[in-house]
């Protein structure tokens, strides 16, 4: 055969080959590259039923830009495609219907966009900039005392997800929330019925916040949230139309996790990763990403600053006991929603481990930072050293740091309070049993800022 036909005949077999990779070879890649860790009933591995039961486009999304890239970095595309089809039983000709169906949708037109703040509301996570999550009633639109009187009025099922960890938030007689399958909705109050959908890419876990900014055709009201691939999205509150969108950390597994906060036509991300989990893989270069939190003009998505919370960026360290090079500084991720001071004009931020040595001082932290410039003014550690990755928990280690630590990352936002004095305080405290993390930033902001 000529050189020619050779190559011809070699390009249709690859060719062939990756058309027909049926369920049988889904069955034995999952066996290969997944069964491991999936079927050995570890701590927090989904198991193979409930990646059974997730969408195919999910199972798709965790390998391609979420927590299992690293595992299926050495899968085709077509080998990719055979897994995701063999764990969900589904077949991408036929993927599950993930849309609301037409009867979902609201038939009247939703109400104009400067009619968006009257009535009850809850906006971003903390309801307020200093993250409380207290109301009065007037806002709330009704009182503590009815709270055991409230009875179901409609129920909206999630199309194609298995579980809702968005929070929701409620502006203008609308309800906005993120899914797991990436769609935001809007639905009306009232009735339940969806005035308009949002397709991200990958899941959508934090809460929407609403704000006024300024765009070319003149002021309307945005709703804003990120994706657990570090993308953050401005759309249009009353018709979901995209305004703007971003990615705002270059690292593959970038993510927000933590919802934006929106003061003064600007929005503040806080940034977070899963690379704490890609560390599992014993030939992967543990690790280089850096928490930060990035501000951004509302209006328009440009960055006004970006913060890292680990100054220098990872260099190579050691190898591990594979030969595999291992890098840090890593992580101090940020996990939560930020908190505004307005009358210091500062912001706080709670971070997270790192995910490999050396340890830095601002993990497992309170942050203080310029609002107008994102300097840290000033640092409060809770937790030193704590240096962990996902790698610890799983039966290979290889990647697991030594002397790990106890995986204590901060996953609440910081509450602002004001105290009148310590004793009241410690009153309080001892009556409510809450931790005393409030005072932490109260203290520490009059000590040192
Ligand atoms: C070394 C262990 C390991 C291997 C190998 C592995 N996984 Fe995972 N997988 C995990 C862990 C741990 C989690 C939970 C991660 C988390 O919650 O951050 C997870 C989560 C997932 C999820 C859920 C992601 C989501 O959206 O919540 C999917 C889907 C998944 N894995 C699919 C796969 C597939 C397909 C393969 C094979 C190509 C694979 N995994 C290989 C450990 C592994």
């Amino acid at each position: 055969m000529s050189l020619l036909g050779r190559c011809v005949a070699s390009f249709c077999v690859l060719f062939f080959c990756a058309s027909i990779l049926s369920a049988q070879d889904g069955a034995a890649l999952y066996k290969r590259t997944c069964a491991a860790c999936h079927d050995s009933g570890a701590e927090r591995v989904p198991s193979r039923e409930t990646l059974k039961a997730m969408t195919l486009e999910r199972v798709l999304a965790a390998m391609e830009s979420g927590a299992m890239i690293a595992m299926a970095s050495r899968l085709s595309v077509a080998e990719r495609h055979a897994v995701a089809e063999f764990v969900t039983g589904n077949s991408l000709g036929n993927a599950s219907t993930t849309v609301p169906l037409p009867q979902a949708m609201c038939a009247d037109a939703p109400r104009a966009s400067n009619d968006l703040m009257s009535g009850p509301q809850w906006s971003g996570w903390g309801a307020d900039l200093a993250n409380t999550r207290a109301q009065d009633a007037a806002t709330a639109g009704f009182t503590a005392a009815e709270v055991p009187r409230l009875k179901l009025k409609w129920a909206f099922g999630f199309p194609g997800d298995v579980s809702a960890s968005a929070q929701p938030t409620i502006a203008a007689g609308q309800v906005f929330v993120g899914s797991q399958g990436g769609r935001v909705y809007a639905l009306n109050s009232t009735t339940g019925c969806v005035n308009w959908w949002f397709e991200a890419p990958v899941t959508v876990r934090s809460a929407v916040v609403i704000g006024r900014v300024e765009t070319e055709s003149g002021t309307s009201l945005a709703a804003f949230f990120g994706d657990v691939f570090g993308v953050v999205y401005a759309v249009a509150a009353d018709t979901g139309k995209l305004l703007w969108k971003v990615r705002v950390d270059s690292h593959p597994a970038a993510r927000i996790t933590g919802s934006p906060t929106f003061y003064r036509g600007r929005l503040y991300v806080p940034v977070s990763s899963s690379e704490e989990a890609s560390a599992i893989a014993p030939d992967y270069q543990c690790c280089r990403f850096r928490g930060s939190v990035v501000a951004l003009d509302g209006g328009t998505g440009k960055q006004v600053w970006k913060t890292n919370t680990i100054n220098e960026e990872a260099r190579p360290t050691k190898k591990n006991k594979n030969g595999t090079q291992l890098w840090g500084p890593s992580g101090v991720a940020i996990w939560s929603t930020p908190t505004i001071d307005v009358k210091k004009n500062l912001l706080y931020v709670t971070t997270g481990d790192n995910y490999s040595h050396p340890s830095t001082e601002n993990s497992d932290a309170f942050l203080a930072m310029d609002l107008d410039s994102g300097k840290i003014l000033w640092s409060k550690q809770i937790t030193p050293s704590d240096v962990w990755n996902t790698a610890c928990r799983m039966p290979d280690k290889t990647n697991c740091p030594e002397s790990s630590g106890p995986d204590f990352d901060f996953g609440a936002s910081p509450i602002l309070v004001t105290l009148s004095d310590e004793r009241s305080w410690r009153a309080r405290s001892l009556e409510l049993s809450t931790p005393s993390i409030p005072t932490s930033v109260e203290k520490s902001s009059g000590r040192h800022a």
